[in-house]
């Protein structure tokens, strides 16, 4: 009985040391730790922690979140006098509970906004909603969210500003008042404008020059979103480094915010994540409907891996990077560009194991 007491003293000590070393080697934000937070974005069901092996997963493997749609206006603030905080309460808690980063997705969005919102009609009427909107808000969580994408996707894809119930009503101020109201509302809390493709040359000049006009106006502008719904093949590193550096160039932090990379055929060429085009499906659309093909997997791993060497050359420049998502089967490109097709643009699999993209980025730390 003596000796059996320090023997399992023993194979538990042995037993704790392996995991913590385990749990060091295999896990996103530890061994990310020192470069830039590793974040993903949570569905409603992940805020509510339906699923405990999900939670676990995300506890595990990462160290900020996003809400992928419950902040969003049509959500947030349902009708012109009511808004429903009980979702992001809860994500807010989650966020603070297990010590992570928290972003706020997103407060002027063109998109999802509530049916009332895309009635209004002038000036007046649009400045005193977005006074009410962005304070109320941003008042709320001050102090308690650490960014936020106070702006998203304003640009078209040539640089000029894209049709809005915002643009039209209030014409480019809108940018410039916005931003002024979040940091009105909370000065402390990093600002940022988020848009798709931005890391392409056109979209990209338009960012740097619509910052510029934000920051001369008196707006406070901290960071540029650059979301991130790549392909294997495109963008090329090249101008993903050039953005880098000249995002960084006029003095704002760049985070990769929306991070996925699609398998799937795309021969409509078509880039980011404008929900408003949809194609029929077909098989020879849905290719890999049962499981990835080893040498897709390989591509895919290597991909992820060239990029990551690339965020870790100008990790001085990049606060964060956050996967649109956590595993395959609750991505949104499962259902983009064609619904039901079976996609697998994330480092988990639906059955939430690693891929081989995710020993890769682990590898790159090795
Ligand atoms: O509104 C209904 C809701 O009433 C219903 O209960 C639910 C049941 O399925 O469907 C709800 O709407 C869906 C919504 O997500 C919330 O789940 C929409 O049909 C669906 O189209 C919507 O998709 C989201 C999309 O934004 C909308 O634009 C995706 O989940 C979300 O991943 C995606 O995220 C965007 C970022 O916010 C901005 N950047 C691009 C990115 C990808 O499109």
């Amino acid at each position: 009985m003596k000796l059996i007491k320090p023997c399992l003293l023993a194979i538990t000590a042995l037993l704790f040391v392996n995991c913590t070393a385990q749990k060091k080697i295999s896990s996103l934000k530890d061994v990310y730790k020192k470069d830039f937070y590793i974040g993903t974005a949570l569905s409603a069901n992940q805020i509510e922690q339906k699923d405990a092996k999900v939670n676990s997963l995300i506890c595990k493997e990462f160290n900020a979140i996003t809400a992928e749609n419950i902040m969003k206006s049509m959500f947030i603030h349902p009708q012109k006098d009511k808004y429903d905080f009980a979702l992001t309460d809860k994500f807010v808690a989650y966020g603070k509970k297990n010590k992570m980063y928290i972003h706020g997705h997103t407060l002027i969005w063109h998109s999802q906004l509530a049916p009332w919102m895309t009635q209004i009609k002038d000036s007046t009427e649009m400045k005193a909603f977005m006074k009410d909107h962005i304070t109320t808000i941003v008042s709320k969580y001050k102090g308690r969210i650490d960014s936020w994408d106070v702006v998203n996707e304003a640009l078209n894809e040539d640089g000029t500003l894209r049709k809005s119930v915002f643009l039209n009503t209030l014409g480019e101020q809108y940018l410039i008042d916005a931003f002024k109201l979040a940091a009105a509302a909370d000065p402390k809390t990093d600002l940022y404008y988020n848009d798709y493709n931005n890391e392409e040359p056109a979209k990209r000049e338009g960012t740097i020059n619509l910052i510029k006009k934000i920051k001369a106006a008196g707006g406070k502008v901290d960071g540029v979103g650059i979301q991130a719904h790549w392909r294997l093949e495109s963008p090329s590193l090249e101008e993903i480094e050039k953005s880098i550096l000249a995002y960084s160039a006029i003095g704002v932090k760049v985070a990769f915010t929306e991070l996925d990379i699609t398998v799937l055929p795309n021969p409509w060429d078509l880039k980011g994540a404008d929900v408003n085009q949809n194609f029929e499906g077909s098989a020879k659309m849905n290719p890999y409907p049962e499981s990835l093909p080893d040498s897709v997997q390989e591509k895919l791993a290597q991909r992820y891996s060239d990029i990551f060497k690339l965020f870790l050359k100008h990790k001085d420049k990049i606060s964060r990077v956050t996967f649109w998502g956590v595993y395959d089967g609750q991505s949104w490109l499962n259902d983009w560009p064609i619904k039901g097709r079976t996609n697998y643009p994330l480092l988990f699999d639906t059955q939430l194991k690693p891929k081989k993209a995710y020993n890769a980025l682990i590898d790159l730390k090795k």
